[in-house]
């Protein structure tokens, strides 16, 4: 397995450690039990890289920006990879915490599949799990930390009070764009959510190279499991569609797992890899467009 380390990118475009830290932080926020105002507390002070990586995450995810990488992304002009050498790939994105006691990679997604496996759920739903985060490659391709993770919006129209960190919002441009301010913006109401411009990340692209492949359940799952404001807080009802409110609860289902799976113990590649190479045969070609 390859782990060849990358160039360490500006720390002003990367004020978190590494990506995990996100997904740290919102398991955090997340924690069973906790009240709905007891969401509120993650000030600036308490986690200022998380906060900061909101702040430019917030500033910079414009309609145009989206519009811009969707148009160098979802055209899938990066090659054909096997899943297996796209999880590689993602795995060369190490960080300088101590390897032998923090997973990899491949490691979380693996942790993340065997969870969903180990509650019987169907084998679509295992696939997805190994590959949800597979989209984080984007940073390898060059793009910033706040355009890879983060909890995910619709631009083009108001923002939700239910984004983490609204007050962020204050400095990005669409703020000046009346039309883009109003409850609908460049939608109709109850058009669906599939037919948003989401803020980039990895969510979006991994939907895009899974699109000609995999049930709409997993789709939903790849697309919007960082879209918090919609399947956490309910935000953006009147942009959904049935289709939407019906897929809501494969979302919250497969979240479960995304925010929770993360244990210590390595999951075993060597002895798991024939189970995932027929999962992989099953559903998907060799190799795919990225
Ligand atoms: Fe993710
Ligand atoms: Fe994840």
């Amino acid at each position: 397995m390859s782990t060849a380390a990358v160039a360490p990118l500006n720390k002003d475009n990367s004020p978190l450690g590494d990506m995990d830290e996100w997904d740290e932080f919102l398991e955090g926020r997340y924690k069973e039990g906790k009240s709905k105002e007891e969401f509120r507390v993650y000030d600036a002070t308490a986690t200022p890289g998380v906060a900061e990586f909101y702040r430019l995450n917030h500033e910079n995810q414009t309609l145009d920006y989206v519009l811009e990488k969707e148009k160098t992304y979802f055209s899938l002009q990066k090659g054909q990879k096997t899943v297996w050498e796209a999880a590689e790939f993602l795995n060369t994105l190490v960080d300088d915490s101590d390897p032998d006691t923090d997973l990899t990679q491949i490691e979380h997604l693996l942790q993340t599949s065997e969870a969903i496996r180990a509650d019987g759920h169907p084998r679509w739903m295992v696939l997805t799990g190994f590959i949800h985060d597979l989209g984080k490659c984007l940073c390898l391709y060059g793009e910033p930390q706040w355009g890879v993770v983060g909890d995910t919006f619709p631009v083009g129209c108001a923002w939700s009070q239910d984004i983490v960190f609204p007050e962020y919002f204050a400095k990005n441009p669409d703020r000046n764009r009346p039309e883009l301010q109003t409850k609908y913006g460049i939608y109709e109401p109850n058009c669906g959510l599939e037919n948003l411009h989401m803020s980039f990340g990895h969510d979006g692209y991994i939907a895009e190279v899974m699109k000609p492949y995999l049930r709409d359940e997993s789709l939903y799952m790849l697309r919007f499991h960082s879209f918090y404001p919609w399947h956490r807080h309910g935000a953006y009802d009147h942009l959904c569609n049935d289709k939407d409110r019906s897929m809501l609860e494969w979302v919250l289902k497969f979240n479960q797992y995304d925010l929770y799976s993360k244990g210590h113990t390595k999951p075993d590649l060597k002895e798991l890899k024939p189970y995932y190479d027929d999962l992989f045969a099953e559903f998907l070609p060799p190799t795919l467009a990225w």
